[in-house]
C-alpha cells in the first residue's frame, strides 16, 4: 500500500508516526521540513542568471518539472540538458543503449587536466583495459582484507575527536574526510606512502570547487587557454597533486627494489599493468593518473556520505537509539569486523537512505555518441543527457515524503517493491562504482565506530545550502560538538 494513503497521528521527537486507515499498521517517519534540500527556482531563469548560478551552484538551476516528469529538456547554452528521471529511461541510457553514449565534453574538459585518460576519463577499449585490471582489488575476500585498515582509521579518528571537541565544535566534514583519506592510504596504499592528508584534502578541495566554472566555459565552447577567474589556483592545486602522486610511486619503486616485492595492493597493481602493457599502452603517467583517481574518488565521495549520514543520526535521536541498540546485540561490544557486516540491517537502512538524501555524486553527465531513441524520444549526436541521483532519489512519482528522512524507505518489504533504477547512489550499468562495496563497508565501520563512541550535537544555527562541485557538499562544513559516551569501551581496536 502506498504510504500516501496513510493518515497521520501519533507524534514523536520531530515525527509523527503514520497509521494505515485500511490495515491498521504503522511506521514512524520524521516530518523534518529543515532538512538541507535544493529549493528549485520559481521560475526557469532567464539566459544571464542561469550562466550566473551555473557556475556557481548548477544544481540550483534545475527546476521543479525534473523532479516531477520523467523527461525533462532544460533549455540553456549548447542545446542544453535533457534530464532523464524515469527509471525505465535510466535503464535505456545506461544499460540497454549504453553504446550510443559517452562522458560528457565538459566533465571530460574539467577532469582530464587532472586525471588525465584514467578510468574515470575514458571510453572503449582503454576504459575496459583500466576497469579489468583494477577490478581484482575490490573483490570482497580483498575487501574483507581492508576492513582492519578501516577500522584502524575510524578508531583514530574517535580518539582525535575525543582529544579535541569536548572543548570546541568540529567541522565534521573535515574530520569525515580525513578519516576516509587515511582509510585509503592504510588500504590501497597499504600506509607505506605517507600521504600529507592536510595538503592533498586541501588541494583537491580547490580543484573541484572550480569545476562548475570550468564545465560552464566549457559548455560556452571557451577556448582552452582562457583565464577564466580560478584556473591558476586550480592548476596550483593540479601541479601539487601530481608531484605527490609521482613521489609516491617513486618511494614504492624504491622500495620494491630494495625488498624484492611490494605490498598487493593499488599501487602494486597499477605498476604491474605498467610492465604487462604492450608497447607504452598504460605508461607511467597513466600510473599516475589511476593512482589519484581512486584517491580522489575513492575519500571524497566516502567522506561526505559519512559526514552527511552521521548529521542525519545527530538529528534524529530514534534512529540513534536503534543503531546503538543494534550494534550492541550484533556485535557484543567487539569491534566492527566484516563477520557482523550483513546483520548490521538498520545500519545499513541508515545508510542508504543517507545516499538517497545527499548522494555524493548527484549529477552523472553522458554525452550522445550516435542518434538514440529514449523512451520514444529520438536524441541527436551531441545531445547532453543528465542522470542526476539526487533529482531522481527525490523525484515525485518514485517516493513518498521524497524529502524527508526515512530508513524504512530500504527494508526488505519497501525495498523489494523497486524499480531497480529509482535508487543509484553508485550509478548502474558498466560504469557502476568500481569502489561500491569498499565504500559501502567503510561506512558501516566507520559510521558504526563514531556514533557508538560519540554522541554528535550540531551547533548550526540554520540548516545549510547544498553545493555541487563534483561530490554534494554542505556549505558550512556541518559545524557539531562531539562528546564521548560514558559507558562505552575505549577500546575498540581488533586484536
Ligand atoms: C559513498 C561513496 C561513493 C559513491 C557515492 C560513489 C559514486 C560513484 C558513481 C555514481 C560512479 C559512476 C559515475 C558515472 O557513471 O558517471 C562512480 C564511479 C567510480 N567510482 Fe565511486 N563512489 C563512491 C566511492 C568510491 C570509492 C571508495 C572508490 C575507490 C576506492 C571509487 C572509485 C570509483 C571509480 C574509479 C569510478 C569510475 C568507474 C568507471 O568509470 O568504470 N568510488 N562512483
Amino acid at each position: 500500500m502506498r504510504l500516501g494513503l496513510r493518515q497521520s497521528s501519533v507524534q514523536f521527537c520531530g515525527g509523527v508516526t503514520v497509521r494505515c486507515p485500511f490495515d491498521g499498521t504503522s511506521e514512524s517517519i520524521v516530518m523534518d521540513e529543515a532538512l538541507p534540500r535544493v529549493v528549485p527556482p520559481a521560475k526557469t531563469p532567464g539566459l544571464f542568471a542561469l550562466l550566473r548560478l551555473s557556475a556557481r551552484n548548477p544544481i540550483e538551476v534545475w527546476p521543479r518539472e525534473v523532479y516531477e516528469e520523467d523527461l525533462f529538456h532544460l533549455p540553456g547554452p549548447a542545446g542544453g540538458l535533457i534530464f532523464l528521471s524515469a527509471p525505465e529511461l535510466v535503464q535505456e541510457a545506461l544499460v540497454s543503449s549504453v553504446n550510443a553514449f559517452g562522458r560528457s565534453k565538459e566533465f571530460l574538459d574539467t577532469i582530464r587536466p587532472l586525471v588525465g585518460n584514467s578510468i574515470v576519463a575514458s571510453d572503449g577499449p582503454r576504459w575496459r583495459f583500466q576497469r579489468s585490471f583494477c577490478a581484482p582489488l575490490f573483490r570482497p575476500e580483498q575487501i574483507d582484507k581492508f576492513s582492519q585498515g578501516m577500522l584502524d582509521a575510524s578508531v583514530e579518528a574517535a580518539e582525535r575527536l575525543i582529544a579535541s571537541s569536548e572543548h570546541k565544535p568540529i567541522s565534521l566534514l573535515a574530520e569525515m574526510m580525513h578519516l576516509s583519506l587515511t582509510s585509503i592510504a592504510k588500504t590501497m596504499l597499504s600506509d607505506q606512502a605517507m600521504l600529507n592528508s592536510e595538503r592533498v584534502i586541501g588541494a583537491i578541495s580547490n580543484y573541484l570547487k572550480e569545476v562548475p566554472k570550468a564545465a560552464l566555459y566549457s559548455t560556452l565552447g571557451l577556448p582552452k587557454w582562457i583565464l577564466r577567474p580560478g584556473k591558476k589556483s586550480q592548476l596550483r592545486a593540479r601541479d601539487f597533486l601530481h608531484i605527490e602522486m609521482k613521489r609516491i610511486i617513486d618511494e614504492r619503486k624504491a622500495r620494491g627494489l630494495e625488498t624484492g616485492r611490494c605490498p598487493d595492493d593499488l599501487l602494486d597493481l597499477l605498476l604491474s599493468a605498467e610492465k604487462q602493457a604492450e608497447c607504452g599502452a598504460f605508461g607511467e603517467k597513466d600510473v599516475l593518473h589511476n593512482l589519484l583517481t581512486f584517491v580522489a574518488a575513492g575519500y571524497e565521495t566516502t567522506g561526505v556520505a559519512m559526514a552527511w549520514t552521521i548529521y542525519l543520526v545527530s538529528l534524529h535521536p530514534e534512529t540513534e537509539n536503534l543503531i546503538l541498540a543494534e550494534l550492541d546485540e550484533v556485535t557484543r561490544g567487539e569491534p566492527i569486523k566484516p563477520c557482523h557486516l550483513n546483520r548490521l540491517v538498520y545500519l545499513r537502512q541508515v545508510v542508504s537512505e543517507s545516499l538517497r538524501l545527499y548522494p555524493p555524486i548527484a549529477a552523472m553527465a553522458r554525452r550522445v555518441v550516435e542518434p538514440v531513441t529514449i523512451g520514444g524520444n529520438r536524441l541527436d549526436k551531441n545531445t547532453t543527457v543528465m542522470i542526476s541521483p539526487y533529482v531522481i532519489h527525490r523525484h515525485r512519482k518514485l517516493w513518498d515524503y521524497p524529502d524527508h528522512f526515512n530508513p524504512d524507505n530500504f527494508s526488505p518489504s519497501r525495498a523489494a517493491g523497486r524499480h531497480r533504477y529509482a535508487y543509484l547512489p553508485f550509478g548502474a550499468g558498466q560504469r557502476i562504482c568500481i569502489g561500491m562495496s569498499f565504500a559501502m563497508t567503510e561506512m558501516l565501520i566507520a559510521v558504526g565506530t563514531l556514533v557508538r563512541t560519540l554522541r554528535f550535537s550540531s551547533t548550526a544555527i540554520r540548516p545549510p545550502n547544498l553545493q555541487l562541485r563534483i561530490a554534494l557538499h554542505p556549505s558550512d562544513g556541518l559545524p557539531m560538538r562531539a562528546t564521548r559516551r560514558g559507558q562505552v569501551n575505549h577500546d575498540l581496536k581488533a586484536d
